[in-house]
């Protein structure tokens, strides 16, 4: 493996793994706030995100390479509201498709189609991360001041009623 791909993938670990810490501590604040739908989601969130760090880790060191394990910056404490907490999801989501594309460049300038092929999964993956961010923070902004409706959106995300991810996302090349 080239040591631009294997230095741009181990970039890719850390910013995965911060992700899972990030979410970590969102799905903490919530529980303790007492929204367990929420808190549910983003613990749940967080167990994606480190899987897609172990995914890349796995691949990194099979390739020939050798996968840095990082060391993670602490993550916030408190939120300022639900709808803080969901338009950081969001953010955060777009910043690590932009680096996925990034990471996708960096393989083509160094025609490395394997790592390019392996990446393909994380570019459908933001897709569908980045549509499930949307499609909750449209609610949250719907719901407002609203107590009775913020129990009601907790409620149906920890009974799972709310549909995050939009049947028609399409994997990219598929
Ligand atoms: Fe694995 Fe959502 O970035």
């Amino acid at each position: 493996m080239k040591a631009r791909v294997e230095k741009a993938l181990n970039e890719q670990i850390e910013k995965e793994g911060q992700s899972s810490q990030f979410y970590l501590a969102m799905a903490s604040w919530a529980e303790v706030e007492g929204l367990n739908g929420i808190s549910q989601f983003m613990y749940k969130q967080s167990d994606e995100e480190r899987f897609h760090m172990l995914k890349l880790v796995k691949f990194v060191n099979e390739r020939g390479g050798k996968a840095i394990i990082p060391g993670f910056e602490t993550p916030p404490a408190e939120f300022e509201s639900v709808l803080n907490v969901f338009e950081l999801l969001l953010s955060h989501e777009i910043k690590i498709t932009e680096s996925i594309n990034e990471l996708v460049e960096v393989c083509l300038e160094e025609k490395d189609y394997p790592t390019h092929n392996f990446i393909q999964w994380y570019l459908s993956e933001q897709l569908e991360e980045e549509a499930s961010a949307r499609t909750i923070l449209d609610k949250v902004k719907l719901i407002g001041e609203d107590k009775a409706g913020l129990y009601l959106f907790d409620r149906d995300l920890e009974n799972a009623t709310i549909q995050v991810t939009p049947a028609n996302t399409v994997a990219p090349g598929a």
